[in-house]
């Protein structure tokens, strides 16, 4: 066995040089989701099995295949969860939050998929998370979209067009399903193994099949959208209307059956087509059942997920560049007393100058060396310390950038100064 050690397969450490767009995206939906009203919540990493099987289905590819199940005692068995929808549902009602309440929340971090890794999809990927929980009316359906559509605009993201489709209440469904199981039967033999399978437990995903073989049949199937009942095409219409009030472009598209069991009526997905093969960015839909289904009162909600490594691909494709903040003084230290000092004297600056970004040299080094540290750290300003400095209670500022002249500053002035200094070097 080698003894070299490897990252598990389709899960990616998300490095230092990563993390400011990263931290764009996040900052950028904080502040829209607080906008529309929406309030952060977390819920555990680990569920019952049993939630996930419930809530998403037993005949989807998520709980067939891709949960990551273990137990830690004979009768206890727990998920890592693949989605967040199911554990937001479950905290609602344990926590007693519902109580005919109008919840409007988000969420976000890991997910687990035991799926095929290849680019844009992984094994623990990264979600955030929507979920209005208590809205029957398709209101608030068309305000998360119109809140997403914001979103594309504040993150420079163009190359995105929206799916929209409705999937019905859970009785005109199985109306329809009837009729989808009865065509796809007549075809049998055209069928993959995959879909025969399906037949029985969920044909709706056949109409998912990416098989060019199937596309035919798939293309005569009956369509969803001609059996809704006359609620869910009064909801639909009702959100259709709503979005091209507002300029929302989307394109209708009776195929979309989503990968999980939830959902009734509204189902969407954003897709792009500069990310290759996995080209949802952002999907969800209402799932009016499933509260009840999971114990709890019925409550009606509707939410979304988006996938934070795709659309982070996305941005850097708008050729946006994405840094961390530079240090704004790095403190250069030359001699063993100045570098005893230096701690003590930085450590006051910061109590009196919040806000500003020091970066002391540490790990020693001569004076080239630390100026070259000084440099590549992008501080516009560097604070001097040297021993005879230090006696004589003086300290330099030097800028790194333009042509500023060093000046020879009173250790006591120094906090007075440097936020002027700052000021012209970077203004
Ligand atoms: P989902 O479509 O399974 O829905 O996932 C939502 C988004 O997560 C996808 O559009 C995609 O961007 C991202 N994603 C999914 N799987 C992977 C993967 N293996 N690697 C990378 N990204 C991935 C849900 O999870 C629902 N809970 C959404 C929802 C919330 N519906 C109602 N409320």
């Amino acid at each position: 066995m080698s003894t070299q050690l490897a990252a598990v397969r389709g899960m990616n450490d998300v490095l230092a040089g990563q993390m400011p767009a990263w931290q764009h995206l996040e900052q950028v939906t904080r502040t829209l989701f607080a906008e529309y009203g929406f309030q952060e919540m977390r819920v555990p990493i680990v569920e019952h099995t049993q939630l996930f099987k419930r809530a998403i289905g037993e005949f989807t590819d998520i709980v067939e295949k891709e949960m990551y199940t273990f137990s830690m005692s004979a009768d206890e068995s727990l998920t890592l969860r693949p989605e967040a929808t199911a554990g937001i549902a479950r905290a609602a009602i344990t926590n007693g939050l519902l109580r005919g309440a109008r919840l409007k929340l988000w969420t976000s971090g890991p997910m687990f998929r035991h799926e095929r890794p290849q680019k844009g999809r992984y094994r623990q990927f990264h979600q955030i998370d929507i979920e209005a929980l208590g809205f029957p009316g398709p209101d608030v359906d068309a305000e998360i979209i119109a809140m997403t559509a914001r979103m594309w605009r504040r993150l420079g993201i163009t190359r995105v067009k929206l799916k929209l489709n409705s999937l019905g209440t859970t009785e005109s469904r199985r109306v329809y399903r009837e009729k989808l199981v009865a065509y796809f039967q007549q075809h049998a033999d055209v069928l993959d193994e995959d879909s025969r399978r399906r037949l029985g437990g969920n044909p709706l995903r056949i109409l998912d099949s990416k098989n060019p073989a199937m596309q035919a049949v798939i293309s005569g199937a009956p369509l969803l959208t001609e059996h809704l009942d006359p609620e869910s095409r009064e909801h639909f219409e009702g959100l259709t209307a709503m979005l091209a009030a507002s300029n929302i472009d989307y394109v209708l598209d009776p195929r979309l059956v989503r990968g999980l069991d939830y959902y009734s009526r509204t189902v969407f997905e954003w897709v792009t087509d500069a990310l290759g093969a996995q080209d949802a960015v952002c999907s969800g839909g209402r799932y009016d059942g499933l509260i009840t289904q999971l114990g709890g009162e019925a409550t009606p909600a509707v939410g979304f997920a988006m996938g934070v490594e795709r659309i982070v691909e996305l941005m850097q494709q708008t050729g946006a560049t994405f840094a961390a903040p530079s240090p704004q003084v790095y403190v250069v230290i030359a001699g063993s007393r100045a570098g005893r000092a230096a701690l003590a004297l930085v450590e006051r600056l910061r109590d009196e100058l919040p806000g500003i970004a020091f970066e002391t040299n540490a790990g020693g080094g001569n004076f080239k060396a630390q100026f070259r540290r000084a440099d590549r750290s992008g501080a516009p300003l560097a604070l001097v310390l040297g021993d005879d400095e230090l006696e004589r209670g003086v300290a330099q500022l030097k800028p790194m950038r333009q042509e500023g002249v060093q000046i020879e500053v009173p250790l006591a002035e120094l906090a007075g100064r440097i936020p002027a200094l700052l000021k012209s070097l970077q203004g």
